[in-house]
């Protein structure tokens, strides 16, 4: 029997009705902070993760899926979208449209990580991202976006941990005192420590190993080494999230596995999730768009920034780029990534499994004429928005059991003589009712509302 590929899944119905359910708040929330959807390929060129998430990360180095087109071109199936919607950015001009770019995403992403309880090879992302602006205010506005979405789907115990990775400025300092003190540490930790403690020393402080936590807590923290500029910023963004009433907890040693990351990142957890307990994460980007670019890209970049009046002084007299950049051109961003999986579960568990969509009403038929009579009664009620099905074959008895299978709120017995007289008898399945009722008064009687 040919299965579905080891980490991948069948999404399947009623729980596919939680991933609608999911993806209309996402657009309606989205929708409502002005954010537009944008698609972007699942096949991507290998060097836009390379060079976006970060040639030493784990996902570039062991979990992609990167195959040679035939023409010998390196293709890869995107494993997260920021990259790709910085390339769309890039690509469509999108600095030269008014205001922030707000967008947003839903889709599925691919990584080759080892299968378990809500880590799958195949997973869906719901995304957002705004590019074009650095301020403190548009953190906290993504941030309460996200809290808003989990708070219209009405779950509860999640927790939003906040933190600051500064920036190109600060952030080599913290690694070389970081490298130092692992220098004397990295023989007690655990194998992927010591590695990482070579390659991506950041990604020390993100070790689940019990045993290397109290070692890992006396390591230096980067919110005692962020530059003037990144502490002013870390500090606004908390003060514009205790403004909007939302709820954080600093976590100095959240640093998160894509290389992309400046200043802001944050991550919401949530207990139910078990090992893998991230729903989401996300963070700001600001060196994003110049990181894909090759150098004759950043020459040009530069020089479209010689031409923003308060820069061109600054770029003629040294030849050098000030750190102000005009944020649209430099495509500064932040954004989030829900783990679209990892929350259907959260919500069903919560809500004590599956989620069944209402069955307004189960027509069971008496012979052939009834039947095709029948159809053109449940068209008329499905226009009104209400769920109907129909038993197109069977005995009556075996029609009943499966309009009890079903769920259906209510049943309809239908023979020639109630189609010709318009009279029916409609009988509730949760009491065992039955009434006797009229063609016209049958869409208001089945009203959920
Ligand atoms: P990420 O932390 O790699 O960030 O992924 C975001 C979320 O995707 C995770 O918190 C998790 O819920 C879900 N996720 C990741 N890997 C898997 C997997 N193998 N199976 C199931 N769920 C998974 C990003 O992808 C960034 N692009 C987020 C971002 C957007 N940063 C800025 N903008």
């Amino acid at each position: 029997m040919i299965r579905a590929v080891k980490g991948t899944r069948d999404l399947l119905p009623p729980s596919t009705e939680v991933w609608n359910l999911v993806e209309e708040a996402a657009r309606r929330v989205f929708r409502s902070y002005n954010y537009g959807e944008i698609r972007t390929p699942i096949l991507e060129e290998t060097q836009l993760f390379a060079r976006g998430v970060g040639a030493e990360t784990d996902i570039v180095t062991k979990e992609m899926y990167t195959f040679d087109d035939r023409d010998g071109a390196k293709l890869t199936l995107r494993p997260e979208a920021t990259a790709s919607v910085m390339r769309a950015y890039i690509e469509h001009h999108l600095d030269q449209r008014p205001g922030v770019q707000k967008l947003y995403y839903i889709g599925p992403m691919f990584r080759r990580e080892r299968p378990q309880k809500g880590r799958y090879r195949q997973f869906f992302q719901i995304g957002a991202e705004a590019i074009g602006s650095e301020s403190p205010f548009i953190d906290a506005e993504v941030i309460e976006m996200a809290v808003e979405l989990l708070g219209s789907l009405h779950l509860e115990g999640a927790q939003l941990l906040l933190n600051s990775v500064g920036c190109s400025k600060c952030r080599p300092d913290f690694l070389a005192k970081l490298r130092e003190e692992l220098a004397k540490v990295a023989p007690k930790l655990c194998a992927d420590c010591q590695r990482r403690a070579q390659t991506n020393p950041l990604r020390v402080l993100d070790c689940k190993v019990p045993e290397d936590q109290p070692i890992i807590d006396a390591l230096p923290s980067i919110l005692d080494h962020l530059c003037a500029d990144c502490r002013q910023h870390f500090d606004d963004v908390q003060q514009n999230l205790t403004a909007r009433g939302v709820a954080f907890q600093v976590r100095p040693r959240l640093v998160r596995g894509l290389d992309y990351y400046t200043r802001t990142t944050f991550e919401v957890v949530h207990g139910a999730l078990g090992a893998q307990n991230s729903l989401l994460g996300g963070g700001r980007y600001d060196g994003l768009r110049r990181a894909l670019l090759d150098p004759n890209e950043q020459r040009v970049l530069d020089n479209r920034l010689a031409l923003v009046p308060p820069l061109a002084g600054a770029i003629q007299e040294g030849g050098q780029i000030p750190k102000e950049l005009d944020p649209k051109i430099e495509g500064s961003g932040i954004g989030f990534s829900i783990g679209e999986d990892r929350l259907v579960m959260t919500l069903e568990e919560a809500r004590g499994g599956e989620i069944k969509p209402a069955l307004d009403l189960f027509i069971a038929p008496m012979g052939d004429v009834a039947l095709r009579q029948c159809a053109l009664l449940a068209r008329d009620l499905r226009r009104q928005g209400l769920t109907i099905e129909i038993a197109a074959e069977g005995k009556l008895k075996r029609a009943i059991e499966l309009a009890n299978k079903l769920g259906a709120r209510y049943t309809l017995i239908l023979g020639e003589n109630e189609m010709a007289s318009g009279n029916y008898t409609l009988k509730n399945m949760a009491t065992g009712e039955q009434q006797s009722i009229s063609r016209e008064e049958l869409p208001s009687r089945l009203s959920r509302g």
